[in-house]
């Protein structure tokens, strides 16, 4: 038997930063996705491959360690280890049984796309499938969120919730509530990305001290963040291109005002601007990482005028969540 479950990363379309003061925000799950295949192995040991990063290892669950076998590029990224162990604990039942996990990546990993968030929404749904377990979709979200917590020590809901459900969601004013937003069609959107990426608790880190110490010019930003995420969320449901694009270019500078851009992530965002896009930003914490272009129109064209320099793909958005298919 082999069970394989996919879940689609996400990127952040308005409000990132200000969310961490209770602002709002908005995202989509896109359509690149993690797939996790898992097929029974004879003796009890827990066996995980990652085919992009070259990585493999064991998993000790008896003493929640990672055992590192191969790692022929990018160390600093095997810490994604962490999580699928983690996930593999939240669904354990009765003896182990062993078991070999192969992880296929359409997200580059630590660009700020929700790649870890994937990678467990569908470690733990194809886990736990294959433990006989039932698992909800609410459930199966709840553990994700648990194993963010256990290895990040905080985590909001965001990456999540879009791992598991799809679609687009907005995250309310303290995090209070997230609300599905439903739009008719596709969005047309681009994601650019350098392999250089940002550290998210050092940015964020940094906002807060411009906001201590510059609380006058750093408190209207976030106001201005949040304005323009609450202008969106109407934009975006009547399909208004051109305010979408706007808001977005409005959220970029504002971004930039804050201190987390970089010159690669303006150049991709102006890059897609000139091709065509009607509104680029920076997508996460920035200081490297990704932009998201808006591209009604110009998919094509704004991902080759930024393959010239950097990578891009189109990341339409995802209105499936996490799949389990089962081959017997
Ligand atoms: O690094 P990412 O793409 O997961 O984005 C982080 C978003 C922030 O608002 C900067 C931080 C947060 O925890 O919300």
């Amino acid at each position: 038997m082999e069970i394989t479950a996919s879940a689609p990363g996400k990127a952040i379309l308005f409000g990132e930063h200000a969310v961490v003061y209770g602002k709002p925000a908005i995202a989509v799950a896109v359509d690149r996705k993690a797939y996790v295949t898992l097929k029974k192995r004879e003796d009890k040991r827990v066996h995980v491959k990652i085919n992009d990063l070259n990585l493999s290892g064991f998993l000790d669950l008896e003493k929640s360690e990672v055992k590192v076998e191969n790692l022929n590029k990018k160390p600093e990224k095997k810490g994604i280890l962490n999580y699928i162990l983690s996930a593999v604990l939240k669904v354990q039942k009765g003896a182990l049984q062993g078991m070999d996990i192969e992880i296929d990546l359409e997200i580059p990993i630590g660009a700020g796309l929700g790649s870890s968030a994937a990678i467990t929404v569908a470690t733990i749904a194809a886990v736990s499938k294959f433990n006989r377990m039932e698992l909800s979709k609410d459930e199966i979200a709840e553990h994700a969120h648990n194993v963010e917590l256990e290895v990040q020590g905080a985590a909001s809901h965001i990456d999540t919730t879009l791992s598991t459900y799809g679609g687009m969601i907005y995250l309310s004013k303290n995090a209070e509530d997230i609300k599905p937003i439903k739009i008719s069609g596709n969005l047309p959107l681009v994601v650019g990305y350098t392999e250089e990426r940002g550290n998210t608790g050092e940015l964020v880190e940094s906002v807060k001290l411009k906001k201590e110490t510059y609380p006058e010019a750093v408190n209207p930003i976030l106001n201005a963040i949040e304005s323009v995420t609450d202008d969106a969320v109407d934009a975006l449901l009547e399909k208004d291109e051109k305010r979408i694009g706007e808001l977005m270019n409005i959220n970029h500078g504002l971004l930039d005002a804050l201190g987390v851009n970089t010159g690669d992530l303006s150049r991709m965002a102006y890059t897609a601007r000139r091709a065509g896009a009607l509104g680029s930003k920076i997508t996460g914490a920035g200081g490297g990482g990704s932009i998201i272009a808006y591209c009604p129109g110009k998919v094509e064209e704004v991902i080759k005028s930024i393959k010239k320099m950097d990578k891009a793909f189109n990341a339409a958005l995802s209105v499936d969540g996490v799949k389990v298919k089962v081959k017997k």
